[in-house]
């Protein structure tokens, strides 16, 4: 394993960002920001052996700190939306940041992907650790929080997600990667496969209303893998309303198992994920505006799909859903593994 670093610039508040790079003896290398712990880049070999840069990521760190999109970076205390940004734990009310319409999204208006956080390097792999207070962004306890990141000479990145907090809270960790496994374009012709027999519906405000519905005979339908672009364009509401897929999909089983098969027919790429968590969102970038990226690339809508592994959003206002909360010193550890290989 190789490893290198250098300056990535300077926040607007002074603070002095890091590129990190490991590199597996394959080649394949991974570059993470301390800046939301972000992956910038992550470069895998095609079915020619060519290295092709699979993630949307910036040049500059002044992007990273103006435009949104979460591109790479680490997102919590809580990914995705908690309705009206109000939760109850312990019979308390709590009252979080609104950073979209009257909801809570991806943390807050300072969510864990504006922070620079804390590194250790270790043989293959680095972790990122940061506290944060009781009351950030509205959040009870105190949390100190760690993500390791693992490249294994088999080309699997692997994200380990640590907590601990002195109170009753909520956590919920995910990393909000765009994929595109051609390396550039869009995304619509990648194949993707879902272990999910069942999706939450959403609201028009993309916040689950607590139902579970199946995707049997509907454009949810991803059990045997099938075109991202096939039913993307459907006149059928829950995708129509949002341009695309943005849904949480009920992953079947426990523990580590597979999640999601995405491949792109042009590089022959394909990755697997594996993760511990109860849901995934199948973001298919439909609301990434058009920007400038990596190597002055030209992003748009649907030129990225995220998968992000994560409990499922607004479950605190939803019985049915498995819970966030975590109880103060019990440690939260989840995993998520994507794995690359290629079919000539
Ligand atoms: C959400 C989208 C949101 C995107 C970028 C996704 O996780 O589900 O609704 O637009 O993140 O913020």
């Amino acid at each position: 394993m190789e490893q290198s670093q250098q300056c990535f610039g300077t926040t607007k508040s002074g603070e002095k960002v890091t590129i990190f790079r490991l590199a597996n003896s394959k080649g394949s290398y991974v570059e993470l920001l301390d800046y939301g712990c972000t992956i910038r880049a992550l470069a895998v070999p095609d079915k020619d052996g060519k290295l092709v840069d699979v993630v949307l990521g910036y040049d500059h760190l002044a992007q990273y700190q103006d435009e949104d999109g979460y591109l790479g970076a680490a997102v919590g205390r809580h990914a995705n939306r908690i309705g009206k940004g109000i939760f109850t734990l312990g019979g308390k009310e709590y009252r979080l940041a609104v950073n979209n319409g009257a909801n809570h999204l991806h943390g807050g208006i300072c969510g864990f992907d504006c922070y620079r956080w804390e590194h250790r390097l270790f043989d293959d792999g680095i972790t990122f650790s940061r506290f944060s207070p009781d009351g950030e962004e509205g959040y009870p306890g105190n949390l100190r929080v760690s993500v390791t990141y693992r490249l294994t000479e088999a080309n699997a990145l692997e994200i380990t997600y640590e907590a601990v907090s002195d109170a009753d809270t909520v956590v919920n960790l995910t990393n909000h990667s765009y994929f595109n496994l051609e390396g550039a374009g869009n995304i619509l012709g990648h194949q993707l496969q879902l272990f999910a027999r069942q999706y939450t519906e959403n609201d028009s405000g993309c916040l689950p209303t607590g139902v579970i519905l199946p995707v049997e005979g509907t454009p949810m339908e991803f059990e045997t893998a099938k075109e991202l672009g096939q039913d993307i364009a459907t006149k059928w509401g829950q995708v129509q309303q949002f341009g695309g897929y943005d849904h949480n999909f009920v992953l079947a089983g426990t523990g580590l198992r597979p999640a999601a098969v995405l491949h792109a027919p042009g590089t022959g790429i394909t990755m697997a994920t594996s993760t511990t968590m109860p849901g995934v969102q199948l973001y298919t970038s439909n609301s990434l505006s058009p920007r400038r990226g990596k190597a002055g690339a030209w992003y748009d809508a649907h030129h990225g799909v995220c998968l992000e592994t994560q409990f499922f959003p607004n479950a605190m206002a939803c019985q049915n859903f498995p819970s966030p909360v975590l109880v103060a010193g019990v440690p939260y550890k989840h995993q998520t593994i994507y794995q690359f290989t290629v079919k000539p």
